[in-house]
């Protein structure tokens, strides 16, 4: 066990912990924020994404002592009441099927537009691959980026 600080949606918060444990884990089950998801458990399905020093990470493959004293940004970091633009995308565009992996998508579609304001659907293709969605909602989170991107 060891003393981990973590900055984690502009809060220390200090928890003992495995240094090995999945950061995922440690967002989740130590600090209590849910809306980060455990899908695959081995970085290929993206349900875990948060933003680490602002880019797009899958927290369940990354030990915790890795993102140490590093930002880290989860999908209750964007905003407390959804007015984030990529939020309010996603509900103009009524993404969310079971909604279960729409933490993850969104989180990586705000990773792209922050570097992209203006993205092609090629960028989009290339930055949402590897984001699974089981209900097939594809089309309208590509809808959704440009949406939020206007
Ligand atoms: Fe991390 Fe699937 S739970 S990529």
């Amino acid at each position: 066990m060891a003393s981990i600080t973590l900055k984690i949606n502009d809060k220390n918060i200090t928890i003992d912990a495995d240094p090995k444990m999945p950061l995922l884990w440690a967002i989740r089950d130590l600090i209590g924020l849910t809306g980060t998801k455990y899908g695959c458990g081995i970085a290929q399905c993206g349900a875990c994404t948060v933003h680490l020093e602002g880019n797009p990470v899958r927290s369940c493959s990354i030990p915790v002592s890795a993102a140490s004293n590093k930002n880290i940004t989860t999908i209750e970091g964007l905003s407390e009441d959804n007015s984030h633009p990529v939020q309010q995308a996603w509900i103009q565009e009524q993404v969310p099927q079971c909604g279960y992996c729409q933490s993850g998508q969104i989180m990586a579609a705000t990773a792209l537009l922050k570097r992209n304001p203006n993205p092609a659907d090629k960028d989009i293709d290339s930055a949402m691959q590897g984001h699974l969605c089981r209900c097939g909602t594809y089309p309208r989170i590509r809808k959704a980026i440009k949406t939020a991107s206007q």
